[in-house]
């Protein structure tokens, strides 16, 4: 076990800004498919925190449902090879189809999905994601609604992990390097 406080740098992206962000994203979500059935579907496990604080900003009757995919496991760069651990359970067919994500880092978790979705025969497919790593990435994701783009270090809470855990912080905080360098 050790102390949350030493394996961490700089706090990122404070809990309150995260709370700002996600009412005024849930806003534009709440105008732009206004009249519409939307279905969020949440990738597990680290889109957990943005989905239960996004809907929750939503005025819409919303549908979630959860896909759980992993790449990373306990490295800290994507491997590239993405494994389904969990497919949906409701039919996209012809649902307009919001994927919610905590972070969009090389970008090839959402390219992969995207794919993956394209023959499903949703009425639309956007994706909403808290965190960007403008210079991590590696695919280009057409990303409707984005939080925050921040530098490209190995960042963690709010959902987002290194080997399973930090999950449960707050805020988004950089890990140490120490932490995966076991130095
Ligand atoms: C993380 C994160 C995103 C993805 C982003 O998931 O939650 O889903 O990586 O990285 P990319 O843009 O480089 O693909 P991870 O594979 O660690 O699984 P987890 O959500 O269960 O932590
Ligand atoms: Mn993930
Ligand atoms: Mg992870």
């Amino acid at each position: 076990a050790s102390d949350i406080r030493t394996d961490l740098t700089t706090v990122l992206v404070t809990e309150e800004q995260i709370h700002e962000k996600l009412a005024e994203l849930g806003k534009q979500i709440d105008a732009d498919y206004a009249g519409k059935e939307l279905l969020l579907v949440g990738v597990l496990k680290g889109a957990v925190m943005v989905m239960a604080d996004l809907s929750r900003h939503l005025s819409h009757n919303v549908e979630i449902d959860w896909m759980a995919v992993s790449s990373y496991g306990t490295s800290t760069k994507s491997s590239g090879v993405v494994q389904i651990r969990k497919d949906l359970d409701t039919d996209m067919a012809g649902r307009h189809v919001l994927i919610v994500e905590d972070i969009i880092d090389s970008g090839l978790t959402l390219s992969w999905l995207l794919d993956n979705f394209a023959s499903r025969g949703a009425a639309s497919i956007e994706v909403c994601a808290l965190l960007r790593k403008p210079a991590a990435a590696k695919v280009e994701i057409d990303c409707k609604y984005v939080g925050f783009d921040i530098p490209n270090d190995f960042v963690v809470g709010y959902g987002l992990d290194y080997a399973e855990r930090y999950r449960n912080l707050r805020d988004v905080a950089v890990l140490a390097p120490h932490v995966y360098t076991g130095e």
